[in-house]
Order: structure tokens, then sequence, then C-alpha cells
């Protein structure tokens, strides 16, 4: 479905991607595996059109979306949650959830935000505190269910484990795999491999802007991952 080829990205002299290769098909769960400074955000920023690449080419289907704005790419279903959440804190749960909805239909996204309290049934409690007012892990649910409200085709999701404790992780999990078991195509970035390798099917390890290993969740074996991980 997705389909990415030589891709390079550079701020500049520093050199990101250096010319990586990654593809997700309709309905699987992949993930991007790689420490700190592999370039994990730089391809998802890249992917859901925020930076431009340098070189290389991204398809959706038959559509070049390489180069192309971020809100046309988030309207064709590629959508991204950011490193970091970004949660809209003065807004509340429910605002923030709307504007997650903001190329759908009206009618639609009622709906949609009660699919979203089902999935994550804190959000419901909260609909009405500030975005900012939420713990950690309910502002990565909170922006989880703000990327799936554009109902997108493929999801991306940049280090939602992060800072968030084990059960927390654990509950965010369960949710992924019941998006990704209703089709959504989902790339997930992860320093945590032992995470990233449970929920996904396919792995690519990411190291200094170069894949070095990819395969079957089953495959990208303890040892590799050891060697360019630790
Ligand atoms: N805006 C920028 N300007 C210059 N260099 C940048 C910029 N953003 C990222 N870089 C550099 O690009 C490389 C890849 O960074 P990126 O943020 O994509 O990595 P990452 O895998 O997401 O890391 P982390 O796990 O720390 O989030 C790093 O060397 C980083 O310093
Ligand atoms: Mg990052």
């Amino acid at each position: 479905m997705i389909k990415i080829e030589d891709l390079v990205v550079r701020y500049g002299a520093v050199v990101a991607l250096r010319g990586i290769s990654i593809e997700v098909e309709a309905g699987e769960a992949v993930s991007v595996i790689g420490p700190n400074g592999a370039g994990k955000t730089s391809l998802m920023r890249c992917l859901a059109g925020l930076i431009k690449p340098s070189a290389g080419s991204i398809m959706l289907d038959a559509q070049r979306i390489g180069g192309k704005a971020a809100h046309i790419v988030s309207r064709q279903g590629v959508v991204l949650v950011p490193e970091g959440r970004a949660i809209l804190a003065p807004l509340s749960v429910k605002q923030n959830l709307q504007m997650g909805g903001y190329n759908q239909p009206k009618a639609e996204v009622k709906a949609s935000i009660d699919d979203m309290i089902a999935l994550f049934p804190v959000l419901g409690r909260r609909l009405d505190s500030a975005g900012g007012l939420l713990s950690g892990g309910e502002q990565q649910m909170l922006a989880i269910a703000r990327g799936l409200m554009a109902k997108p085709r493929l999801l991306m999701l940049d280090e939602p484990s992060m800072g968030l404790a084990p059960k927390v992780v654990d509950n965010i999990l369960d949710a992924l795999r019941l998006v990704a078991g209703l089709g959504t195509s989902i790339l997930l970035a992860e320093q945590n491999a032992s995470l990233a390798l449970d929920i996904t099917e396919r792995a690519y390890v990411l190291v200094n802007g170069e894949i070095v290993a990819s395969g079957a969740a089953a495959e990208v074996g303890e040892d590799l991952l050891e060697r360019y991980l630790s």
C-alpha cells in the first residue's frame, strides 16, 4: 500500500536518512526499531508531509505522495501520531478529538468520538477536561484517538511508549491490536524493540539513517537487536 524507495532526508549538512526503502501492505503492522538519532522521527515526519524528502520516492498505491503537503497527505489517509503527543493543552479532550476529525463529515465526527470512547474509556470520563491536564498515558491515548478520528489507512506512531509505565503501555498496545484487527495499517517507530516486535508482523532496524536489518518479527533476532541497540 505504501512504498518508500531510496528515501533521503537532510537537514542542511546533516543526513538523517541515507536512502532507505520500506513497504507496508494494506492491513499490515510494521515497526521501525532504532536508537536515539536513528532517523525514526525524520522518516515519519517525511511520510506525513511535514518535511520534504531530498531524494527518493514515496508511493501510496499508485500515487506519488513524497513532497506533498501535510494536509493533502492526511486527506489521503496517512496520519501521524507525533513523538511527544502534541496535545492541544488548553482545548478539551472533546475538542482535541474534533480537531482530528476535521476532514470528516460533521455527522460522522460524533459517531467517531463514541468509537474512541469505546476504545479508550478513560477519554469518555475526561471529555470536558483540558487536554493538558491529562496524565502522560491519557495524553498518548488522546493522541492516538485524535489520529484515528481522521479514519486513516495508515496510522503512524512515533514512540508511543515513551515515558509511560508498563501497565499503561499494555493498554495502548491492546488498543493498537484492535485497530490493526479492523484493517488499519500501522507503522510504529520504537526504541523498545521487544514492545515493537510484540505487536508488529514485520520490522526494520534503522541505525544512523540506514536499514541494517529487516524481516518477520520472529526473525529479527534478539542478538541482532542487541548488537545495534545496546
Ligand atoms: N531539525 C533538525 N535539524 C538538524 N538536524 C536534525 C533535525 N531533526 C533531526 N536532526 C538530526 O537527524 C538525525 C535523526 O534524528 P531523528 O529525530 O529523526 O531520530 P530519531 O530516531 O527519531 O531519534 P529519537 O529516538 O531520539 O527520537 C539526528 O542526527 C538528529 O540530530
Ligand atoms: Mg524521534
